[in-house]
């Protein structure tokens, strides 16, 4: 089973600005990189609650942290983060919520969980790999239209119609059982090359972030943070490509604005005051991260502070 490397691991610490009895929220435990990081600054009050939907994540957690009473793992998706940290048997208010985003090194370097296009395995890309419908069950049901649309929205792939004619065609002659499979399928239905890049790159984002619900997990979870926090509470946030950014950039300058209707008012009623105070721009790996860990290059981090209302 290959590791982790915590992604832009100071830079989340300086975010949260742990404090040591604090209560937080690791909601993306993948490996357990920024967990164990926050669970070194704390003293024996502090906590962690950490969720994960990937059943590997959370079986790999338990078995590192067995002897760690301050940590809380939680199997599930943090579309339903205010549920997850109850059930935790946690009430009340958190210090911190951190949500670093995407896939984890093991889900793409493990041929079995179907990630990847850089190795042959069943064509899957679950993260709950129990349940829901795994990227060969898509395909093999959705119309060449829907199957565009996702590579045009959730890839920005400028030949979706192509691939997608080309994924109906194939599908056609016998299932799209494996990544190689699919890999060959849009490979050869591009007929263009971007340097260093793989053509099926952008059609392996969309379908995984299509299956996985990943923008509508995020957009669920964060109101969920905020809501969670105690006044003074940080909100981290880790995207890795421009659809998440762009929403978690939206979300922060929403809740920092409050309700535009009573923009200039004297008079703001609580529900519609701001809720959050942006803490710096966003934040990118610098040169040495990426050279040590090739996969935080699109990293981007935005952290945002709850005011009390
Ligand atoms: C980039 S990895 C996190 C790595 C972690 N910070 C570490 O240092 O080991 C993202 C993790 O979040 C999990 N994840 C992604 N979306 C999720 C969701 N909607 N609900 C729960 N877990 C999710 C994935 O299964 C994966 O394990």
């Amino acid at each position: 089973m290959t590791a982790h490397t915590p992604v832009l691991l100071d830079e989340v610490l300086a975010g949260l600005a742990v404090q040591a009895d604090g209560r937080y929220c690791d909601a993306t435990f993948g490996r357990g990189g920024h967990t164990t990081a926050i669970l070194a600054r704390l003293g024996p009050q502090g906590r962690v609650c950490a969720i994960d939907r990937d059943p590997d994540a959370i079986a790999a957690g338990r078995e590192r942290f067995a002897d760690e009473p301050r940590l809380t793992l939680v199997r599930g998706s943090f579309g339903r983060l205010a549920e997850r940290v109850r059930a935790a048997g946690w009430e009340g208010e958190l210090q911190g919520v951190l949500l670093d985003l995407g896939v984890s090194s093991p889900q793409l370097d493990e041929a079995r969980r179907g990630f990847s296009f850089m190795q042959d395995g069943p064509l899957d890309m679950r993260m709950d790999n129990e349940s829901g419908l795994s990227a060969a069950q898509w395909l093999a049901r959705a119309t060449e239209r829907e199957i565009a649309d996702v590579l045009f929205r959730l890839g920005e792939e400028k030949f979706s119609r192509r691939i997608a004619r080309a994924i109906v065609a194939r599908r056609a002659l016998a299932p799209l059982v494996t990544t190689r499979e699919l890999a060959d399928t849009v490979a050869a239905a591009v007929p263009t090359r971007e340097p260093g890049k793989h053509p099926a790159t952008r059609t392996f984002q969309a379908i995984r972030i299509h299956v996985n619900r990943e923008l509508e997990e995020v957009e669920s979870a964060l109101p969920q943070a905020v809501n969670l926090l105690a006044p003074g509470g940080r909100l981290c946030v880790i995207s890795f490509h421009s659809l998440e950014d762009r929403l978690v950039k939206r979300f922060m300058r929403r809740e920092a604005q409050g309700d535009p209707v009573y923009a200039g008012l004297p008079d703001i009623p609580p529900q519609a005051r701001p809720r959050l105070r942006l803490v710096g721009g966003a934040v990118m790996p610098d040169a040495a991260e990426v050279a040590t860990n090739p996969r935080a290059r699109s990293a981007v981090l935005r952290v945002a502070e709850r005011i009390a209302a």
